[in-house]
């Protein structure tokens, strides 16, 4: 559900040429040269606010899954972003689910509309950082919490997978008709993202009480892309590029076995590509698990009843 492109020239009526200037360069982080928080201010799994976006069609097919693996060892903060009430899988399974009351079509509004809200819950929150994910993700929560531990979330921090592999310079020009053309880099939504409640903040004008959805109508970009759009152009905080989030536009074959579960994010082929998923071993088969998901569960999570048990030479 990620628009799975790069962004791109914009015109935009009016927009103040001097934004905007340096975008589109390489951050190393920006943890690097800022003392150390990790000691003074240990940030732990509930500090984390864990949207999830789902549709109605696929809470069988994927929310479950989600639901049975890294969901339940995040129950407490990990709020699911749907378009239908579906109380039963709601007692059945203890998740949040709210119904965000947006249209159910894969329409750039009917995303935007559901970001709003994502927006808006975390503001609602008071936790430290906003993560997004989208259903056919699996999030590595010990590695979400060492990433988001070497950032403070009151400095501005914008944490995901650029869409393209290269940077792109910034360039501006006003152009005879008066608009101006921005560039700036987002991180795709289908692999994650997560940004410091810091920058959340800051980016309320833009995003808050439904203004998110007009930001977006103004320039009609996907959500992924407007969230961009807000922290680069607007607010001029640059992207923390960062490849430990993964969506299924990459070929996660490639990733190598032994990185696997120290990535942040993953996820698998859809429908239409069904082989593209981690190539990792362990206790299911292919067949009995098509995504992964169940075995990089079980080896994260060795003690989970449903996970095969280990064979006694292999216990410590
Ligand atoms: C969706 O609509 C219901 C019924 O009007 C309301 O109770 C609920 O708060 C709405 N959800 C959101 C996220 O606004």
């Amino acid at each position: 559900s990620s628009s799975g492109f790069g962004c791109i020239c914009l015109s935009i009526p009016g927009m103040d040429p001097k934004m905007n200037q340096e975008k589109g360069t390489w951050t190393g982080g920006k943890g690097e040269g800022l003392p150390d928080f990790r000691s003074r201010d240990p940030l732990e799994l509930k500090d984390i606010f864990i949207a999830v976006k789902t549709t109605r069609k696929y809470h069988r097919s994927r929310l479950e899954l989600l639901i049975q693996t890294w969901v339940s060892q995040a129950k407490e903060q990990t709020y699911i972003f749907t378009d239908c009430e579906d109380k039963e899988l709601r007692m059945r399974t203890g998740a949040n689910i709210i119904n965000t009351n947006c249209s159910a079509a894969h329409t750039r509004q009917a995303l935007c509309c559901k970001m709003s809200v994502e927006y808006d819950k975390f503001i609602e929150s008071q936790k430290k950082w906003f993560c997004h994910v989208d259903d056919d993700n699996y999030v590595i929560l010990p590695s979400l919490l060492r990433l988001l531990s070497s950032y403070h979330h009151s400095q501005d921090v914008y944490l995901g997978r650029p869409s393209l592999d290269h940077p792109i310079e910034a360039a501006e020009r006003i152009k005879s008709d008066g608009s101006v053309t921005v560039k700036f880099w987002f991180a795709t939504g289908g692999a994650g993202f997560c940004i410091s409640r810091g920058l959340a903040l800051k980016m309320s004008p833009w995003a808050s009480l439904g203004n998110f959805i007009s930001t977006a109508e103004k320039i009609r970009l996907p959500d992924d892309c407007t969230i961009g759009y807000i922290i680069e152009a607007l607010l001029e905080v640059a992207l923390t590029h960062t490849h430990l989030f993964h969506s299924h536009l990459e070929n996660l074959q490639k990733l190598p076995t032994n990185t696997a579960l120290e990535q942040v994010t993953l996820s698998y082929g859809g429908f239409e590509n069904r082989r593209n998923v981690v190539s990792i071993v362990g206790g299911f088969s292919l067949a009995e698990d098509p995504t992964r998901f169940k075995t990089v569960h079980c080896l994260l999570y060795q003690d989970t009843d449903w996970c095969p048990k280990l064979k006694p030479h292999h216990k410590n």
